[in-house]
């Protein structure tokens, strides 16, 4: 597995001054873009799901948490369920504001989505100040959801983002810059 992760972590681009200036951008797309790889990495958070055992449902964080949520739902033979940014879902809502570098976002889940007691596990692509991570939690929190784990696949640690994660935390690379 080392060899398949250090390939997918070769053939993650590195934008720099994206989208702003001293950004370093990770982009997951290069990755989407050649079959062989994306199949090692969906196989990547499968084996890592794994070790999680009982996971009864994915979440799937918007957008770029959609990429890969729902295939590893699908493997686990469980529910995919997406928490979205605000005023995309319809019906009976949960929602929840989160911190970024400037002002909030708000993400929602549907009620009922989710039931009282189902082991989740929460997936993105990155994780960055953990502030979107973090909603999700407060959104499932809300729901009495028993979050098992929150699987991201980049991790920058130098934000330190883990630190507001209360719940499992695993990812599959990090970068420290
Ligand atoms: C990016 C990324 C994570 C989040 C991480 O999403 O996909 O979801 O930021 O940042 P954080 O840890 O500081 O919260 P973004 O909100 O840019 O939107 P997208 O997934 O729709 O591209
Ligand atoms: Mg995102």
């Amino acid at each position: 597995a080392a060899d398949r992760l250090s390939r997918i972590r070769n053939t993650l681009g590195a934008i720099p001054d994206f989208p702003k200036a001293g950004i370093l951008f990770r982009d997951i797309f290069p990755v989407l873009r050649d079959a062989e790889v994306f199949k090692d990495l969906n196989e990547e958070i499968f084996e890592a799901s794994k070790s999680y055992p009982d996971v009864e449902c994915v979440v799937g964080l918007e957008s770029r948490g959609f990429l890969f949520g729902p295939i590893l739902a699908q493997k686990l033979s469980v529910p995919f369920v997406p928490i979205r940014k605000k005023g995309k879902l319809p019906g009976e809502l949960i929602s929840q504001t989160y911190e970024l570098e400037y002002g909030t976002d708000c993400c929602e889940i549907q009620k009922g989505s989710v039931s009282k007691g189902q082991k989740v596990l929460i997936i993105d692509d990155l994780l960055a100040t953990g502030g979107t991570m973090k909603a999700a939690c407060d959104l499932l929190e809300k729901l009495e959801a028993d979050i098992v784990l929150c699987l991201c696949i980049i991790e920058l640690t130098g934000l330190k983002g883990k630190s507001k994660i209360d719940k499992p935390f695993k990812s599959l690379i990090t970068f420290d810059d």
